[in-house]
C-alpha cells in the first residue's frame, strides 16, 4: 500500500501552492498519496506562517496535539516561514519534530527524510538555494478547472512590518519558459483559469529563452493569454508601486484578464504608509484604480489592511474609513498590526490601546462586509457569468446542484440536470441570479446561445 502523507496549511496561497509541490515530489520519490485524514498518514507535514504572531504560535499548540502519533511510527515535519525563521529553534522547541525545511527547499523533502531515517536525527534545512526548487519539481498534477502557478518567489520591498523578505528570502522570476510550459502543462489537465502567483507579481522580470531579453509582467499576461484552453486569468498579489501603465492597458487589451482585482491597499493614511515604507500615497492608489475602472467598469476591488499600526491616530484611521468608502472594497483581509521580531517597525513605541485597535478593526470590517452585500445584492435579477467548477458541496443525488464563481470570485450555486453534472464542470456560462444567500448567490442556467447547454 502506498505511503500517505497529511499537509496542514497556513498563510497565504504561496503557501498553498508549496503544500500541492510537496505532495508531487513525495509522490515522485516515494509513492506518497495525500490524505485528509490525520489518523492514516505515515506522514504529518504543517506548512507554517508567521505573518502574524498569533499564526506563528498556533504551529507550536497544533504540533503538541499531534504529538502522540509519533508512538505509531509517524514523522513529522515543519516547512514554510515559522520553519524557515526559527529553523533549529523548533526541534528545541519540539525534539520530536523529524524535519524542518523552508519554503525554497521542500523539493529536498524525500532526501531529508531518507536522511533522517537513516541517521535517526532530526534534519534541518532552510537556506536558500535560489532558484534550484523550480528545477527539481515533477510536473504538476492537477485536478479541476483551477490552477496556481507561481512565477516569481520571495519578497525584496521590505515594508518596516513584514516578515516575508526574511522567511523567503529575495525575489527570484521564474524564466518565461518555465511558466508557460507549465500553465501549457495545466491546460493539457483541463484547467481553465489560472492564478499567477508571487509575493510582488508585477515586479516580475523573467529570462526569455536564452536572450538577454526580460519579459515584464504585462507581456507575461500576454503571452499566457494566448494559451489555448485558458479561459480566465487571475495573479495574486500585486504592489501598487509596479502597476505600471502596460499592466493598466492590459485590462483594455486582453478579456481573458478578470474584472478583479485584489491590490494591497495597507493603509489610508500617508502618514502611515511612509512608516510602513510602502512607497506611495492613497492618491497615487486610488489613480490606479481610478484608471482600471475607466477600462472596466465592472472591476470588483478586494485589499489587506493592516489596522493599529504604531502611532495611528484617530485622524488616520478616519482615512483608512475613507479609502473603504472611495473605493468600494467588495472584500478584504484586514488584522491588527502585531510587531513581528526582527523587522524595524518591531521597535517602533505604540501606545495605542489594544481595545482601540480593536473597534477600528470592527468599524473595518463592518464597512466592508456592507460593500460585500451591496455588491452581491447587485446580482440579483441580473446575468451573471461563471466558470463550473463542479458539484455544490450541498449538491445530493436526488437534487444536483453545481457552482461556480465569477470573474469577481463569487460563488454562485444552481440546480442542474444528472447529466448536466458532468457536461458542465471546465464550461462559461451564463446564470440568471435569483436571490443572494449569505456570501453566495443562488441562480438559475440562463437561456444561452449555445442550444446544447441551455437544455442541459
Ligand atoms: N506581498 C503582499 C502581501 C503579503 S503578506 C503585499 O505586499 O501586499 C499578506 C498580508 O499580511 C499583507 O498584505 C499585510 O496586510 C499583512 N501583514 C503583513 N505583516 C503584518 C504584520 N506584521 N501585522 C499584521 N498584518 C501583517
Ligand atoms: Fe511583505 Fe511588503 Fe513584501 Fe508584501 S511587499 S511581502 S507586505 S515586504
Ligand atoms: Fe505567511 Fe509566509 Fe505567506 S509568512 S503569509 S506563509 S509568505
Amino acid at each position: 500500500m502506498s505511503k500517505k502523507v497529511f499537509i496542514r496549511t497556513f498563510g497565504c496561497q504561496m503557501n498553498e501552492y508549496d503544500s500541492d509541490k510537496m505532495v508531487d515530489v513525495l509522490h515522485a520519490a516515494d509513492g506518497y498519496e495525500k490524505t485528509d485524514n490525520v489518523d492514516e498518514a505515515d506522514l504529518v507535514l504543517f506548512n507554517t506562517c508567521s505573518v502574524r504572531e498569533k499564526a506563528q504560535e498556533k504551529v507550536f499548540s497544533d504540533l503538541g496535539r499531534i504529538k502522540h502519533l509519533k508512538a505509531k511510527g509517524v514523522k513529522i515535519g515543519v516547512g514554510g516561514c515559522v520553519a524557515s525563521q526559527e529553523g533549529d529553534a523548533i526541534i528545541k522547541r519540539a525534539p520530536y519534530v523529524d524535519v524542518v525545511f523552508g519554503p525554497q527547499t521542500l523539493h529536498r523533502l524525500p532526501e531529508l527524510l531518507s536522511t533522517q531515517r537513516q541517521t535517526n536525527k532530526s534534519q534541518v534545512d532552510i537556506s536558500f538555494p535560489e532558484i534550484e526548487k523550480f528545477d527539481h519539481l515533477p510536473p504538476a498534477r492537477r485536478e479541476g478547472v483551477s490552477a496556481f502557478v507561481s512565477i516569481m518567489e520571495g519578497c525584496s520591498k521590505y515594508c518596516s512590518y513584514c516578515v516575508v523578505p526574511y522567511t523567503r528570502g529575495e525575489e527570484i522570476n521564474r524564466p518565461l519558459d518555465d511558466v508557460l510550459l507549465e500553465v501549457a502543462q495545466l491546460a493539457g489537465q483541463g484547467v481553465r483559469e489560472i492564478n499567477l502567483l508571487g509575493q510582488n507579481v508585477n515586479a516580475y522580470r523573467g529570462t526569455m529563452g536564452d536572450t538577454s531579453e526580460i519579459c515584464d509582467f504585462a507581456t507575461l499576461l500576454d503571452y499566457v493569454s494566448d494559451i489555448p484552453g485558458i479561459e480566465r486569468i487571475r495573479y495574486t498579489t500585486s504592489h501598487p508601486n509596479e502597476f505600471t501603465p502596460a499592466l493598466i492597458e492590459a485590462y483594455a487589451k486582453l478579456p481573458k484578464l478578470v474584472s478583479h482585482l485584489h491590490l494591497p491597499a495597507q493603509h489610508g493614511s500617508d502618514v502611515i504608509l511612509a512608516a510602513m515604507k510602502r512607497g506611495y500615497t492613497s492618491l497615487q492608489y486610488k489613480s490606479i484604480i481610478r484608471k482600471l475602472r475607466v477600462i472596466r467598469p465592472d472591476l470588483h476591488l478586494s485589499t489587506d489592511l493592516i489596522i493599529g499600526f504604531p502611532g495611528e491616530t484617530d485622524a488616520d484611521h478616519a482615512k483608512t474609513m475613507k479609502l473603504i468608502e472611495d473605493m468600494q472594497f467588495d472584500n478584504s483581509f484586514s488584522f491588527i498590526y502585531s510587531p513581528r521580531p526582527g523587522t524595524p517597525a518591531a521597535s517602533l513605541q505604540d501606545d495605542t490601546p489594544h481595545d482601540v485597535k480593536h473597534k477600528r478593526l470592527l468599524q473595518v470590517q463592518k464597512a466592508i462586509n456592507d460593500n460585500t452585500h451591496a455588491l452581491s445584492d447587485a446580482f440579483v435579477g441580473k446575468t451573471a457569468r461563471i466558470l463550473v467548477e463542479g458539484p455544490s458541496p450541498r449538491s445530493r443525488a436526488e437534487s444536483p446542484e453545481l457552482m461556480g464563481r465569477t470573474e469577481c470570485n463569487r460563488v454562485i450555486n444552481f440546480a442542474a440536470s444528472t447529466q448536466a453534472m458532468t457536461r458542465l464542470p471546465g464550461q462559461i456560462i451564463d446564470i440568471a441570479v435569483t436571490q443572494r444567500m449569505g456570501f453566495s448567490l443562488r441562480g438559475e442556467l440562463a437561456l444561452t446561445d449555445a442550444p446544447e447547454l441551455a437544455a442541459a
